[in-house]
């Protein structure tokens, strides 16, 4: 097929009228590329713009074991032009995923052309604004996921000296974000919890007991009734784990984290004031904290532990209507209530499984 047939396809040239086209098409020049063969290198200098005319190709980002794919591209898309518009080196890798003929123009012609043809320079220029805001993106999305792994990874290292609570990380998680689902849509609290707080308390929760890594296993793991000394123990896991979350807050002062310290210095307060570590009270405990609460004690109760047997979901919403008002928020406490099958739901997806279902599912 002519090269002109080609551009004509592009978005890049349709509308520029047959005659600009052909003297176009004279600028470009075809070449074959076998499957496998890298195009363009991530890093180097680029002195080349390359359409699509058959085939499909891989961009990829980074290298060795952490390169990953971004996207792949097929006939009509071209690639490239960020290098030689900004005169910066290639900002990612192009493999052909099969053989291909590309369409490549020079970068004194591409420059010559943006020079000449406005409407290509204006769509040149619209295509860069879209890729821009598309790295940024990607690059937003990585640091995300790198935050996400970092939470829960800690969390389960926290978790693995305490090996009977099994689940109980992603159990609390998804109990934590159906509380606050369940809160954004009730008046009394629908203004404290936007969607940004929803999805910071379900990456953070699992940090709550952070602190227990500094807790002796003679303590953590005693099968007997803790003697007041050991219990003054267990109550610094809160203090300790807030005093992790400063350092972190210091290097990054985000909302999450700021969250993720409200609730792990302050999920053994009680609303009517008599828990630790300071003995807080009603509305004076941060929200996050109200509700991670429930969810913990809401878990500990269903769960087997030595000391006792797992609770049906009935003796379990007895026992925290009994505690309202008391331990906990009595308006958390009566949203609860209003959806225990839900959080019964919750409980029996887990039991069924050995692993968590959704380590990287959404809330
Ligand atoms: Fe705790
Ligand atoms: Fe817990």
């Amino acid at each position: 097929m002519h090269i002109e047939t080609y551009l004509g396809r592009s978005d890049l040239f349709t509308g520029l009228g047959l005659q600009s086209i052909e003297r176009i098409a004279k600028q470009f020049k075809s070449v074959q590329v076998k499957a496998g063969d890298t195009v363009i290198n991530e890093g180097d200098h680029g002195e080349t713009y390359y359409l699509i005319a058959t085939g499909e190709a891989t961009v990829l980002k980074g290298g060795g074991i952490s390169q990953r794919e971004l996207g792949r591209l097929g006939p009509g898309d071209g690639f490239g032009e960020m290098a030689l518009v900004a005169d910066e080196p290639r900002s990612a890798t192009v493999r052909a995923a099969s053989d291909m003929e590309l369409l490549c123009l020079e970068r004194e012609k591409f420059i010559v052309l943006m020079d000449q043809e406005e409407r290509f320079a204006q769509r040149i220029l619209r295509l860069l604004s879209t890729r821009l805001r598309q790295s940024n993106q990607v690059g937003t999305l990585d640091l995300l996921r790198a935050h996400q792994g970092l939470i829960i990874s800690l969390a389960e290292l926290a978790e693995s000296r305490d090996a009977s609570t099994g689940a109980h990380l992603y159990r609390v998680r998804d109990y934590c974000t159906l509380l606050a689902k369940h809160m954004s849509a009730d008046p009394r609290f629908k203004s404290q919890v936007p969607p940004e707080f929803i999805e910071a308390i379900y990456y953070v929760s699992p940090l709550h007991d952070i602190g227990k890594v500094a807790i002796p296993d003679r303590i953590l793991h005693k099968q007997g009734k803790l003697t007041e000394e050991e219990f003054e123990l267990i109550k610094t896991h809160t203090t300790i784990g807030a005093h992790s979350l400063d350092t972190v807050l210091h290097y990054c002062d985000l909302e999450m984290f700021r969250m993720a310290r409200d609730l792990v210095v302050g999920h053994h307060e009680r609303y009517d004031g008599q828990g630790y570590p300071v003995g807080l009270k009603g509305e004076d405990i941060p929200l996050a904290a109200r509700i991670m609460t429930i969810a913990d004690y809401y878990d500990a109760l269903r769960s087997e532990r030595v000391y006792k047997a797992a609770f049906s979901n009935e003796q379990t919403v007895s026992a925290i209507r009994e505690e309202a008002g008391k331990r906990f928020d009595p308006a958390i406490a009566e949203i609860m209530l209003a959806h225990t099958e839900e959080f019964d739901e919750v409980h029996r997806q887990y039991a069924e499984l050995d692993t968590p279902p959704d380590k990287h599912a959404q809330y």
